[in-house]
Order: C-alpha cells, then sequence, then structure tokens
C-alpha cells in the first residue's frame, strides 16, 4: 500500500461513492447499496476492489452498458430455490437483494438458494455471505468473473478469478469468514501492482507466451495461476458452472472484463442461505464456533510465527481499526475522486 495521504471516515467516503452513482441516475437506495459495498472492500484492505473500480462502473452505467434502474425478476418452481434475472443491474445490487430473498427462504424452508443471471461485477463475495450472519445462517456465496485464467496446463484465459465467500456465525461478533478467488490472487491486485510499478511475487502469472513472469503489465495481457495448482482450476469450473451456467448467466469468455467496453459483463452468481436451527440451536452452535476459534488461536505455531488467525480474521481486525481511525487513502486515491467527481458533476465537498 502507498503512503496514506488523507484517513478519511467510512461514513464520508459511502456519501462520496453513493453521490457518484446518483451522478449518473442510480437511485439513491441503490447508489448506497453499491457504496456499502465497495467501502466495505475498503475497510477490509481489499482496496483492488474498491474505489479503484467506480471508474469502470460509472462509465458503464454513462454507455448504457450497465442499467441504472434495472428491474430484478424473480422465477421459482421449487420451493426454496429462486432464479433472479438482474436486468444488467449493478451486481452489488443484485447480489445483495438475492441474498435477502434466500435468507427470506431459508427462514421459511431452512435453506434458501438464489441463482442470479444477466448481472455485473459485484465487488468482494464476503460482503453478501455476511448478510447471512445476524440472521443466525450461514451464508455462501460464488460469481464468475471475466476470464483471467488458463485452464491447469494451459496459456490462453479461459476462466475468472471465480471467488467464493462463507461467512459462519459465532458468539457476538466472531465468524469464519472465508472469502477467496479461486486464482492464486485476484486480478485486481495484478491491476494494483502494474499501476503502482511494484514486481508480482513468483509463482502468481504467466506471460502470453505461458512462460512464468514477474511483471504486473505481462501479466494482465497473460494469465493469472490458479490457486493450488490444478485444484483451483477445479474450483474456478465448478464455479464457473453453477454460477454461470446453471443460473442462465454467461460463463467462460462470454464474459466481459469491468473496462472492456464493447457489451454488457454478464455475469452470473449463486447465494444460499442455510438456517443453523434446522441442524441444532443456533446458540450452541455458535458457541461451538467461538470454541473453534479459540482452539485455533492456541494450536502450536511455527517457529517466527506470532499469531494464528482464523479465515476472515485479519479482515474483521482491519474493519474494525478502519471504523475507528478511518480509511487510508493514498493520494492517487483522493485524485481519483476529484476526477471522478468534476467529470460526472457529482455534488460532493472533497475537503477531508
Ligand atoms: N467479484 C469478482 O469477480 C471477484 C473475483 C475475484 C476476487 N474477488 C474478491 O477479491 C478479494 C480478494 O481475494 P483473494 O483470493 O486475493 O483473498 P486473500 O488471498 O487475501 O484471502 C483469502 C482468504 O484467506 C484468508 N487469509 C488470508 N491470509 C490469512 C492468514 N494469514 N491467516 C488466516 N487466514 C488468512 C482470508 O481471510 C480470506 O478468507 C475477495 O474479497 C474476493 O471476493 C472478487
Amino acid at each position: 500500500m502507498q503512503e496514506a495521504a488523507v484517513l478519511i471516515r467510512p461514513e464520508k467516503l459511502k456519501e462520496i461513492c453513493a453521490s457518484l452513482l446518483q451522478a449518473v441516475s442510480v437511485s439513491r437506495e441503490d447508489a448506497e447499496t453499491t457504496a456499502d459495498v465497495t467501502v466495505c472492500a475498503e475497510l477490509r484492505g481489499i482496496s483492488s476492489h474498491g474505489i479503484a473500480r467506480m471508474p469502470a462502473y460509472l462509465k458503464r452505467i454513462r454507455m448504457g452498458l450497465i442499467n441504472a434502474r434495472p428491474e430484478f425478476k424473480f422465477y421459482s418452481k421449487y420451493g426454496p430455490i429462486a432464479v433472479m434475472d438482474a436486468d444488467n443491474g449493478l451486481g452489488q445490487v443484485a447480489a445483495f437483494k438475492a441474498m435477502e430473498k434466500a435468507i427470506a427462504l431459508a427462514g421459511e424452508a431452512g435453506v434458501g438458494l438464489v441463482g442470479v443471471r444477466n448481472s455485473n461485477h459485484f465487488g468482494v463475495a464476503a460482503y453478501y455471505a455476511m448478510q447471512a450472519l445476524p440472521h443466525d445462517m450461514i451464508g455462501i456465496v460464488i460469481t464468475n468473473a471475466s476470464p483471467a485464467m488458463a485452464p491447469f496446463g494451459g496459456r490462453k484465459a479461459f476462466l475468472g478469478t471465480n471467488p467464493m465467500a462463507v461467512a459462519i456465525p459465532g458468539l457476538g461478533e466472531d465468524s469464519i469468514v472465508v472469502d477467496m478467488a479461486s486464482s492464486i490472487t485476484a486480478r485486481g491486485k495484478i491491476r494494483l501492482c502494474a499501476a503502482q510499478g511494484v514486481e508480482l511475487p513468483a509463482g502468481w502469472a504467466l506471460d502470453e507466451e505461458g512462460n512464468p513472469t514477474t511483471d504486473a503489465t505481462k501479466a494482465l495481457k497473460g494469465t493469472i495461476l490458479p490457486m493450488g495448482g490444478p485444484k483451483g482450476y477445479a474450483l474456478a469450473v465448478l464455479i464457473d458452472l453453477m454460477a454461470g451456467m446453471l443460473t442462465g448467466g454467461g460463463y467462460s469468455v462470454a464474459i466481459k472484463e469491468l473496462n472492456d467496453f464493447s457489451g454488457p459483463v454478464n455475469a452470473g452468481h449463486l447465494l444460499m442461505a442455510i438456517k443453523i436451527e434446522a441442524f441444532m440451536e443456533a446458540e450452541t452452535f455458535r458457541r461451538g464456533v467461538s470454541d473453534y476459534i479459540a482452539a485455533l488461536h492456541e494450536a502450536p505455531r511455527a517457529p517466527s510465527v506470532q499469531h494464528i488467525f482464523a479465515p476472515g480474521e485479519i479482515e474483521q481486525k482491519l474493519t474494525r481499526e478502519r471504523l475507528e481511525k478511518g480509511i487510508p487513502l493514498a493520494k492517487e486515491q483522493v485524485d481519483l475522486l476529484k476526477k471522478l467527481a468534476a467529470e460526472y458533476g457529482a455534488a460532493i465537498s472533497l475537503d477531508f
């Protein structure tokens, strides 16, 4: 991360993002939802999926490649399962509403499963999985993304970095939140390295010819490697088929990259909520999860390791810290917000 130019209150950043979206005709409610997901990425330290994506969202909306005023339609043939047509609306709003629907279905049937087609890039997957936590439910979310990864052994992008997120509640604010791309890293992190002229760690990417590279610009033209070799590749295939093909969404090379303005993204998502009471008393389970986290913390550590973290704990700690102290924005990020405000005529004060 570059040196922080300024610390911004999360509410202020949310207001700025929402104003930018409203300036391109997104409704206040949808702008606030999208802004909340964007700020969540910055709070969790996933700046590759935060305000860095605003230029592409805004440009797409202005070009009519994302529908600013979508009408979501739900179809259901079987009780707890629904399919949502996102009408090419913002992925954040579609996924948020789809998870709300999954939670409502799980409230009645014990489990709710919603597939979303005709959608867009939705940012951090954890946001939607975590919607389930206050309902004593487990949230599971998968989405496909534009091709960035070759099939294992290949050299041409065929699969997205297709992430999955699972959120499991413990006592109080305790939780396990797994949120990960099926690639070794998210493509956004490579884009950030390219913008900052930073070399990539070895083992992250191949160049156009299929040779290993640590040059972020070459990596962006080539492909990202899967997480865990063939296992990450296998996971990406499963996610593409279930979030894309099964929902009636796009998949593989039919999905457009956010910065490819030749057509809609056409991503698909699959969101599930599981009611804990369907298995056991929620309180008992939550206590078990908290005890489990404590046991992870107390597990014998390898040399030079200070602390063993539960999945999601690093992001949760950072979120708490940033909610209290503010979100650090680099000069480039501040300049970006100023540029966007001027370009889209958003009525926002940037004195922070
Ligand atoms: N919308 C999209 O199309 C899309 C595509 C790809 C990725 N993403 C998002 O990008 C983000 C980053 O993905 P990523 O794969 O780079 O994540 P990551 O590698 O930073 O983290 C993956 C998981 O490992 C856990 N973890 C990391 N370090 C740990 C440690 N030391 N101890 C214990 N647990 C640890 C994290 O809590 C997280 O659950 C995610 O939010 C993902 O949803 C979105």
